[in-house]
């Protein structure tokens, strides 16, 4: 894993959508692993400004998305789906039957679980895989104690995790209990990992992760397993990590991240 502090949260997210840019460029038809969230917005806003501006091509690419609410169409405004549609998809020149979600209003939700890993699998499984950290320490919706080798399936979700989205609902008690997410071992799968984790209520769960034993109850601790992995994080996420001096050194000297290609 190498740990990367950037000054603050947009420089931050500026540098994630780089990596994801470099990425499409040197592989076109990349899979993408895609993850929704406040922290994503403003990657997809640079990705869009890309395209617009500096053509970046996202014809040949496909995409994944980590997870999905249980209990709500594709239409509903507060569908990842829906969420996905807006911020990327219909701003780039993705073909929109490249980017797949998983269906949270599907009837026989372990089917579709079980299609869902299929298609990942089919296309080859995920190149390069956007990360965001809950409070509650889940990657994707895998709350704590989500097995390390889980694939994907629905979820319970935790209290913290229903603090920490139900107020993008009109009301709190709207939002689903439940969604499908892939698994901590579909994450791991991936190629390669980058994950995104900003602001300060995001920093004593972000010292865990990385710094902590690797746990079931810290989902996001199991990256510290992947060889491909970058924690891009600002420096009030990065504020509880003990071996800052450190990561900072290797960023300046040994830069990781520019071999993960
Ligand atoms: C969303 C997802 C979640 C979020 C996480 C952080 O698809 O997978 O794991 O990345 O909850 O969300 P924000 O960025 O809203 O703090």
């Amino acid at each position: 894993m190498e740990v990367i502090i950037r000054p603050d949260a947009a420089i931050a997210a500026s540098m994630t959508a780089e990596l994801v840019a470099q990425a499409i460029r040197i592989k076109p038809q990349l899979v993408l692993g895609l993850a929704t969230g406040r922290t994503m917005e403003t990657v997809y806003n640079h990705l869009v400004e890309k395209h617009q501006k500096v053509n970046l091509d996202f014809s040949l690419c496909r995409s994944f998305n980590l997870d999905e609410y249980i209990g709500l169409s594709p239409e509903s405004p507060h569908s990842y789906r829906y969420y996905m549609n807006y911020h990327l998809f219909k701003k780039v020149n993705i073909d929109i039957r490249n980017t797949h979600l998983p269906d949270g209003s599907a009837k026989d939700i372990e089917a579709e679980c079980k299609k869902y890993e299929d298609t990942i699998k089919e296309c080859g499984g995920v190149d390069i895989q956007l990360l965001g950290i809950g409070r509650s320490g889940h990657i994707g919706f895998n709350e704590p104690l989500s097995a390390l080798y889980s694939r994907t399936r629905a979820k319970a979700l935790t209290p913290t995790t229903i603090a920490q989205n139900s107020p993008l609902f009109p009301k709190p008690e709207d939002m689903p209990k439940r969604a499908i997410t892939m698994g901590v071992g579909t994450i791991l799968d991936a190629k390669r990992i980058i994950m995104l984790v900003t602001g300060k209520e995001k920093a004593e769960i972000l010292a865990k992760a990385v710094e902590g034993p690797v746990t079931s109850m810290v989902s996001a601790s199991a990256l510290q397993l992947h060889p491909k992995c970058t924690v891009i994080a600002d420096e009030a996420a990065a504020e509880l990590l003990k071996e800052k001096e450190y990561y900072h050194w290797i960023f300046k000297n040994e830069p990781e991240w520019e071999s993960f290609r």
